[in-house]
């Protein structure tokens, strides 16, 4: 690796920044305001979309994949098993590059499939745009963050997504309280983020993944006092 293309400012990469000034220059975006979120594998932004970009002013979300931090032997363990990604990738830049475009796929799965997420606007190698979830500006608060107002209500919800996908054969495989953002006020609409590890129901773990993800919501649920049996869920979503 050339030393130019090793983390210049501590924060991207060069080709990073190349391609966040093309967004720039092609009017896809015309800032990028501020961190919402320094990840390990990714860094999300809150970025002003531009004058070729729908209408200018509104938001957008920018999620920025880190090529130096990311665990990419995890992330190609993912894509190996992915009947769309078949071909044998053999630079970590490449594995996470295909990672983006897998998350940009399964959110389009989401839309496709009327489950609250993010729609997906563009993405280029590590750079994904998608639709800015926040008020006024304002990106909204995880689940994790906020809370329940109405806990057998939105436990219904989230399963009710849970469904939904497995119908159209798809699996979040990271469902938690960490990966939901509650939208809108007075009454929060759950919405599902952080997409890019969902699978189809071929992949060899995709019932396992299912299985993990009701889990998941149930445990963070029944801090609430929410009572439901998880094989009974898991009937429920595959009925
Ligand atoms: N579309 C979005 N709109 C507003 N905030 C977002 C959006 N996507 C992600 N975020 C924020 O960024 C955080 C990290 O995003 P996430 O996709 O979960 O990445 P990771 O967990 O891999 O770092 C989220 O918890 C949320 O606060
Ligand atoms: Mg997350």
């Amino acid at each position: 690796m050339k030393s130019a293309d090793k983390i210049e400012t501590g924060v991207f990469d060069r080709k990073t920044m190349m391609l966040i000034y093309h967004m720039l220059n092609k009017g896809i975006i015309s800032s990028l305001d501020y961190p919402i979120s320094t990840g390990k594998e990714a860094d999300v932004f809150r970025a002003t979309t531009g004058a070729k970009f729908r209408k200018d002013g509104e938001f957008a979300a920018m999620k920025i994949f880190r090529i130096e931090t990311a665990n990419f032997i995890h992330m190609s363990d993912y894509l190996l098993n992915d009947p769309r990604f078949t071909r044998v990738r053999h630079s970590k830049r490449e594995i996470i590059n295909a990672w983006c475009q897998k998350e940009f796929k399964n959110l389009d799965i989401c839309r496709r499939a009327n489950v609250p997420a993010p729609k997906p606007f563009v993405f280029d190698k590590n750079v994904l745009l998608m639709e800015f979830i926040g008020e006024e500006g304002v990106p909204d608060s995880t689940l994790k963050q906020v809370g329940s107002e109405s806990p057998e209500e939105d436990c219904e919800t989230i399963l009710g997504y849970v469904r939904k996908l497995y119908r159209v054969g798809f699996v979040h495989a990271d469902l938690s309280e960490f990966n939901i953002l509650m939208h809108g006020y007075p009454k929060p609409v759950p919405y599902l983020i952080d997409i890019g590890q969902g699978v189809l129901l071929g992949h060899p773990k995709s019932e396992e993944f299912l299985r993990r993800d009701v889990v998941n919501v149930l445990r963070y649920f029944k801090g609430y006092g929410v009572k439901r049996d998880p094989d009974e869920v898991l009937e429920w979503v595959k009925g």
